[in-house]
């Protein structure tokens, strides 16, 4: 028996199957069930009605699959809140909770929605819904190519997907830029009424939130409406308020779109009359189906656990989609629109050059991969750049980081400073460069080892870091941001492989969290 997510009854169900005197092998929620079908298949001896029954009486948010050794040809799934798809491949049937599991073997997948029971063999389904009647499986064709979650010749998916960011912006230029300007459909635009929002809450967990701050500095310019970006897991618990009739806009921003609270966010959110738009990159997941518009990314499959094309890629069509909606509302011109989609063409250019500074990082990582502590620090949109980049850094490396706005360094973290710990600096030219360049001033004169990420020509950055990482410089502080990204991206990258962890697979996380 496979189970993931949470059984909330396991506790009453198992002092009903310890009163029948069986032994348990382990605490867990997974071995109550698996106990339960056994107990049933011995009065109802046809496993898939064995099922069930035994689901009627599951509390929770769960999918299951088992397998019965009467029938060893089939496998028993059944979805209840928890995402299960089923891939249809010639003579071989898959099921995981996302298809990134089984797209290199087949693009023929079956989403099954909660309640649904199904009876799988090799090359067939049989499906039930949660009225107990046997439905014909919707097959929906998945858009991503086998292949585009192979390692192509990388030691790592993580590797990979860093360097396959210049592609991904190719590609969401390509979706959502046209002859006319802005494809607005497509950008999911036109699913909602941008006109009606006075304020938008954009809900969402790690990396996937820093994406949200970072959309937070463009988002209320560009619509001015007031923006709160606010991680899933608060949100769905704290009983925000939330003005009905679409006054209030609750965004998610998913790559999996199967985040178990986002997803329980904007359900909340719906309940109370919210607009729900999400920002994904998995078509037909829970959090696409949950909303009312949907921006689906072309990041294309991300199989590291450690989300790096995702966030740059959430960034950019954030971005776009706040230029669609700010054109709608008449707050933006035509010429500022062209202009800025005159820069995004050069964008992808720029990228491709980012992984020129590989080299001197790896170099870096040579010299700081033994430090137990790391410092990222920057302001504006570099400020959540210096999050993620701790982030990144402490789950694939297992070293302690923290991400500090640069201006809050004199109100508690510049205590830590000395020469043990390493401080990265994101210092892009631009209008907070002299800001954030006298905090690091402030901290050098307290012995602070600084390696900047930025333009490495510039004397001034020279004279006061460790080490300058090269970035390129561009005057749009979004694309901006996306390029001082891939610097801490790689940093992280290489500490990690220095230090021998699990890069593509850290200890104690999973790439969808379908569990809140
Ligand atoms: C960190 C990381 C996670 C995810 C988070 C949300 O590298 O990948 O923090 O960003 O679990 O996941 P999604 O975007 O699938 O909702």
């Amino acid at each position: 028996m496979i189970h993931n997510g949470i059984i909330e009854n396991y506790k009453e169900l198992k002092q009903e199957l310890l009163a029948k005197g069986i032994h348990f092998r382990s605490e867990t929620d997974t071995e109550v069930v698996a106990h339960l079908v056994a107990e049933e298949l011995k009065i109802t001896p046809m496993p898939i009605d064995a099922l069930k029954n035994v689901i009627k009486r599951l509390e929770g948010a769960f999918s299951l699959a088992f397998i019965v050794d009467s029938v060893p040809d089939q496998i028993f799934v059944a979805k209840q809140g928890s995402p299960l798809v089923i891939g249809l491949g010639d003579k071989e049937t898959f099921f995981g909770s996302d298809i990134t599991a089984f797209v290199n073997y087949t693009q023929k997948a079956v989403f099954l929605h909660d309640g649904e029971i199904a009876q799988i063999k090799a090359g067939e389904i049989r499906l039930w819904d949660k009225n107990d009647q046997e439905i014909s499986p919707k097959i929906t064709l998945v858009q991503w190519s086998p292949g585009s979650a192979d390692k192509q010749g990388f030691r790592h998916y993580m590797l990979k997907e860093i360097h396959e960011q210049p592609r991904v912006v190719s590609a969401t230029t390509q979706a959502f830029v046209n002859q006319d300007g802005l494809n607005l459909e497509a950008l999911g635009l036109k699913s909602i009424d941008i006109k009606k929002v006075k304020t938008l809450h954009i809900v969402a967990c790690g990396t996937a939130y820093y994406a949200g701050m970072a959309a937070k500095y463009f988002l209320e310019p560009l619509l001015g409406v007031s923006v709160n970006v606010e991680l899933a897991s608060e949100f769905r618990y704290r009983d925000p308020y939330l003005a009905p009739n679409g006054e209030t806009m609750v965004m998610a921003i998913s790559q999996s779109g199967e985040t178990a609270d986002t997803l329980a966010s904007i359900k909340h959110a719906k309940e109370k009359g919210c607009q729900i738009f999400s920002i994904c990159n998995v078509n037909y997941s829970s959090i696409h189906r949950e909303s009312d518009g949907t921006l689906l990314m072309h990041a294309g499959p991300e199989i590291g656990v450690a989300s790096t094309k995702a966030f740059t890629s959430q960034v950019l069509c954030a971005y776009l989609w706040a230029l669609g909606a700010s054109q709608i509302l008449g707050r933006l011109n035509k010429d500022e629109l062209n202009s800025i989609i005159q820069e995004l063409k050069t964008l992808q250019l720029y990228l491709a050059q980012a992984p020129n500074a590989e080299e001197k990082i790896v170099e870096l990582a040579g010299k700081l991969y033994q430090y137990p502590n790391f410092l990222f620090i920057g302001r504006g949109m570099s400020n959540v750049i210096a999050l993620e980049g701790a982030l990144k850094l402490k789950e694939i490396s297992y070293i302690h980081a923290e991400g500090y706005a640069a201006g809050e360094l004199k109100h508690g973290p510049i205590a830590l400073v000395d020469k043990q710990i390493p401080i990265v600096a994101i210092l892009p030219h631009d209008h907070y460069f002299e800001k954030t360049l006298s905090n690091v001033e402030e901290v050098c004169a307290r012995e602070g080892q600084v390696y900047g990420i930025g333009d490495e020509k510039d004397q001034r950055l020279k004279d006061i870091c460790v080490q300058v990482v090269p970035c390129p410089q561009v005057k749009n502080p979004v694309f901006q941001a996306i390029l001082s990204t891939v610097g801490v991206q790689f940093l992280a990258y290489h500490v990690a492989v220095k230090r021998g962890t699990d890069v593509d697979q850290p200890r104690n996380l999973a790439k969808s969290v379908t569990v809140e």
